[in-house]
């Protein structure tokens, strides 16, 4: 028995198969999709990673069983194309020889099969199926599905199932959530049939009981199917806990597992609850399960959310609100996350900060990515880990933000000796700032994680209260240099701008109320907005001023939408707007009508972007021969830049 873990490292029968601890990954689509839709060797390696870091089972995502009608975008994998069954069999195989069940997700997207929707705005198809004859709101017509075709997608789920089987999967997640075709059978808000698969709870899971008859009858007794379903699906006219649960009783006669999850992601406003953004407390979707978990009686319960905290994940299962954790996010950030647990190395574990990068990526450049973990979409390279160097150099690195500290902490990985120069008194460069921020507590921490690897390096020398200039590094004369030294917050040239009330987000100290009860926020990037939300919270009258028409027009769109609803709730604000000055009577700006407004503030926060340390980082990388420049001092941007320039640089050394 685990001393400390004990209920996370008991292992539980599902079916008939065994999962060796409680800590299951949910699905994910692959990484990075090839765009022929199989399983491409990098995707396998994928899942092979997170195979090999201790997780009971891994599960290959959105797999979808009848792509004519029920795929909705393009990074569903082909499971009706038997084409496909050699990459079904090299990834059971890859995630099998650690001990570790393959786990496959059936799909089919019903009403935005093939038809613009969030998950696919640019899809070109003019009509789909769904429960009910209904016309979505982008003009969209559904059509109900008849008998047959019920039938006949049934059939579908069988026969992927069948092929995954026979290519060495053991396990199958039908999903029944998020607003896929299974989710909207049971939801009152899609379905209003009156025949026997629409009206009472029972008649709602007829379709879905069909399904999960015909994948039985495709496969060996006992193989076990855990059914995804969204506790609740929160939002008007979606079922509500109460139903959840009655649908969850239905059920659980027919599956071996129910794995509760929440809401709908075809609701845009909903996407950053379905994928808990930061803004929501971990583990927020826990309740659903804990409340299924007391109807459900006959078969383990799992839940899913936002959980990266072993201890937290360990209480849920200990206090039965869950019998299993899924463990999503965190797994793409940190693969090792369960062996990690097990070993008592917690705080190895590189968490993942919820800030959905690795979803919006999708959307933007079509790969998958993550913020702080750059070996996505390397996943080839990275199952044989960092190249040791057959010729160890002398590596200096000028700046300990997220840029400097990452190149240090590759270099010193592959061999090389790393001397670490910051110009300040503590490690951790702009992610400083989000010290302040109650709900960005994970930034911080990773910040902390890396200034504890690099303390765990023999070969990484950290030199605090050090500025390197030109002469300095002629001085220590290293064969490599990466530049890391960030960059300048923007002072406005606005008269007043020196008064005591202002400040910049650098001066926010953790624990302390520094601002006032009124407060104005000069500029309305992502900082400025973040800063926003967090001073609402402790209870300020906050209001932001932008020059631009939106706000947080640089922030990521996924997180962008979890921002705009928590700014909705009370921030204040005028974009379009200039300010004029800061005086006595507060800040002083023209609307974008050209109106003057005047805003009492007790304190002005001044969020107005940061200045590449341009000059000064040019200056540095000409002292010597072999460098880079990384983050902030090229072009200010997300954290994630930073993270990519300075590991590249430390790998390229
Ligand atoms: C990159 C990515 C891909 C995902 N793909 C799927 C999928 O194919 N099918 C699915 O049911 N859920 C998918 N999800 C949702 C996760 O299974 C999970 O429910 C969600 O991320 C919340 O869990 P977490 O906070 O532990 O990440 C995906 C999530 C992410 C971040």
């Amino acid at each position: 028995m685990h001393e400390k873990y004990p209920h996370l490292f008991q292992p539980l029968k599902v079916g008939n198969v065994v999962l060796k601890n409680r800590i299951m990954t949910p699905p994910m689509s692959p990484q990075n999709h090839p765009s022929d839709h199989f399983i491409g060797p990098n995707n396998t390696a994928f899942y092979e990673l997170r195979a090999k870091g201790g997780f009971a089972n891994i599960t290959v995502g959105d797999v979808i069983v009848d792509t004519v009608h029920g795929k909705a975008h393009s990074f569903q994998v082909h499971g009706d194309d038997p084409g496909i069954a050699p990459s079904f069999a090299r990834t059971a195989r890859a995630i099998k020889r650690h001990d570790c069940v393959p786990c496959m997700e059936l799909s089919h997207a019903g009403k935005y099969g093939g038809v613009p929707c969030l998950s696919n705005p640019t899809a070109t198809g003019k009509f789909s199926y769904g429960p009910s004859d209904e016309v979505m709101a982008n003009g969209i017509q559904v059509k109900a599905m008849d008998e047959e075709m019920m039938k006949h997608i049934a059939q579908c789920f069988a026969d992927t199932a069948r092929m995954a089987y026979e290519a060495g999967f053991e396990m199958f997640i039908l999903h029944g959530g998020h607003g896929w075709m299974i989710n909207q059978f049971l939801s009152p808000a899609c379905n209003r049939r009156t025949d026997q698969y629409g009206g009472s709870t029972e008649n709602r899971c007829r379709f879905p009981i069909m399904i999960i008859q015909a994948i039985r009858a495709a496969l060996p007794k006992g193989t076990p199917i855990d059914f995804r379903m969204s506790g609740a699906e929160l939002y008007e006219g979606g079922y509500d806990i109460e139903e959840g649960c009655r649908i969850a009783e239905v059920l659980q006669d027919y599956v071996d597992m129910i794995h509760v999850s929440a809401g709908n992601h075809e609701v845009l406003a909903h996407i950053g609850r379905t994928h808990p953004l930061n803004f929501l407390p971990h583990g927020v979707n826990v309740y659903l399960a804990a409340e299924i978990k007391k109807h459900v009686t006959k078969v383990p319960v799992a839940c899913v959310g936002g959980i990266n905290d072993p201890a937290m994940a360990e209480e849920i299962i200990a206090s039965g609100k869950a019998d299993v954790v899924c463990v999503g996010r965190a797994s793409i950030c940190d693969p090792q996350w369960a062996n990690k647990v097990r070993q008592g190395r917690e705080d190895d574990i590189r968490k993942c900060v919820r800030c959905l990068s690795c979803l919006n990526q999708v959307k933007v450049s079509r790969a998958n990515w993550c913020a702080l973990n750059m070996d996505i979409g390397e996943e080839l390279k990275a199952l044989s880990g960092p190249v040791p160097t057959v010729a160890p150099k002398r590596v200096l690195v000028a700046g300990g933000g997220p840029g400097g500290m990452n190149a240090a902490l590759a270099a010193a990985e592959r061999g090389h000796d790393v001397i670490l120069c910051e110009a300040t008194g503590e490690l951790g460069g702009q992610i400083l700032c989000e010290k302040y921020i109650g709900f960005k507590d994970d930034f911080y921490d990773y910040s902390q994680w890396l200034v504890r690897q690099l303390k765990k390096k023999d070969n990484v020398e950290i030199r605090l209260n050090t500025t390197v200039t030109p002469e300095l590094v002629r001085e220590i004369a290293p064969d490599a240099l990466v530049c890391a030294i960030g960059a300048r917050a923007v002072t406005p040239p606005i008269p007043g701008i020196d008064r005591p009330e202002v400040i910049y987000p650098q001066d926010l100290k953790r624990g302390e109320d520094m601002v006032g009860q009124r407060v104005v926020i000069i500029g309305g990037g992502l900082a400025g907005c973040d800063t926003a939300v967090d001073f609402h919270r402790k209870g300020k009258d906050v209001t932001i001023v932008e020059m631009k028409d939106a706000l947080a027009a640089d922030a990521e769109m996924f997180y962008r939408v979890g921002l705009m609803l928590e700014l909705d709730k009370g921030v204040k604000s005028y974009c379009g707007a200039t300010v004029k000055a800061i005086t006595d009577a507060g800040v002083e700006l023209t609307d974008k009508d050209g109106n003057t407004v005047v805003l009492p503030a007790d304190t002005v926060l001044v969020a107005a972007g940061l200045k590449s340390l341009e000059e000064e980082s040019l200056a540095i990388v000409d002292a010597c021969d072999r460098s880079w420049r990384v983050g902030d001092c090229v072009r200010p941007g997300l954290v994630r830049n930073a993270v990519q320039g300075g590991h590249y640089a430390g790998m390229d050394i």
